[in-house]
C-alpha cells in the first residue's frame, strides 16, 4: 500500500514529468484527472485523495477556520504526502512529479516546496494561500513555480498570495505570479495559462 487512496493513469508521452494532481476541500482522486490530461496530453497523472475529512469533506489538512489552518497537522501531512510520492515514484517508475494543486491541493503543494524542497519538479498552484506562517530556509534551486490568483477571490487575500511568493522566491524558486479577473474557482483562463506555462 502506497498510504493514500488514489488514481494512477500511465503516462503515454516519453519524456513528459508525471503530474500530481491535488484537489480543493471536498474533491477527491478523480477530480483533476481530466483538468490533468487536457493540461498535459500523454503526462502520467498521480492523483491523491486528502486523507483528512471535514464534514465528510476530504481535503489534504485540517484548519481551524476557513484560512486559519493548523499548523502543526500541515507539517504532519506534507510529510505523508512526500512519503507518498516517494513511494508512488518507485511503484510506477516515475521521474520527479510537476504538482497542479487547487485551493487546499495547492496549499499542501505550497508546504511541500516549503518543507520538502525535492518532491516536486515544479508546481501549478491554483488560488494558493501561504500554509505556514514561518517556514526554515529551503533551497528551492530554481524551481519553476506557477502561481495563478483570482482578483476577486473573497477567500485568499491578495496580500497573502503575494508573501506566499515572496517566500518561494526567497527559496530559489523561479515563481511566476498572476492574478486573473475572476474568483476562487477556475475558469477557461487558468486551464488556458496553466497548459501554456507548462509546455515552455
Ligand atoms: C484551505 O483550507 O486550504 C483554504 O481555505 C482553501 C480551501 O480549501 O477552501
Amino acid at each position: 500500500a502506497l498510504g493514500f487512496t488514489h488514481r494512477f493513469v500511465p503516462g503515454t508521452a516519453a519524456g513528459t514529468p508525471p503530474l500530481l494532481l491535488l484537489h480543493g476541500t471536498g474533491g477527491d482522486e478523480t477530480d483533476l484527472l481530466s483538468l490533468g490530461r487536457s493540461l498535459v496530453p500523454g503526462a502520467a497523472l498521480l492523483a491523491p485523495r486528502g486523507p483528512v475529512l471535514e464534514n465528510g469533506m476530504p481535503r489534504f489538512f485540517r484548519r481551524l477556520a476557513e484560512g486559519v489552518f493548523d499548523e502543526a497537522d500541515v507539517r504532519r501531512r506534507a510529510a505523508d504526502l512526500a512519503d507518498f510520492v516517494a513511494r508512488a515514484r518507485a511503484a510506477y517508475g516515475l521521474a520527479a512529479p510537476v504538482a497542479v494543486g487547487f485551493s487546499n491541493g495547492a496549499n499542501i503543494a505550497a508546504a511541500l516546496l516549503l518543507l520538502h524542497p525535492d518532491v516536486l519538479a515544479g508546481a501549478v498552484l491554483l488560488r494558493p494561500m501561504l500554509p505556514l506562517t514561518a517556514s526554515a530556509p529551503v533551497d528551492l534551486a530554481g524551481r519553476p513555480v506557477l502561481m495563478l490568483s483570482g482578483a476577486a477571490d473573497p477567500i485568499v487575500p491578495a496580500a497573502n498570495a503575494a508573501a506566499l511568493a515572496q517566500r518561494l522566491r526567497d527559496g530559489g524558486a523561479r515563481v511566476s505570479h498572476e492574478t486573473l479577473p475572476t474568483g476562487h474557482g477556475l475558469s477557461q483562463a487558468d486551464v488556458a495559462r496553466a497548459s501554456a506555462w507548462l509546455a515552455a
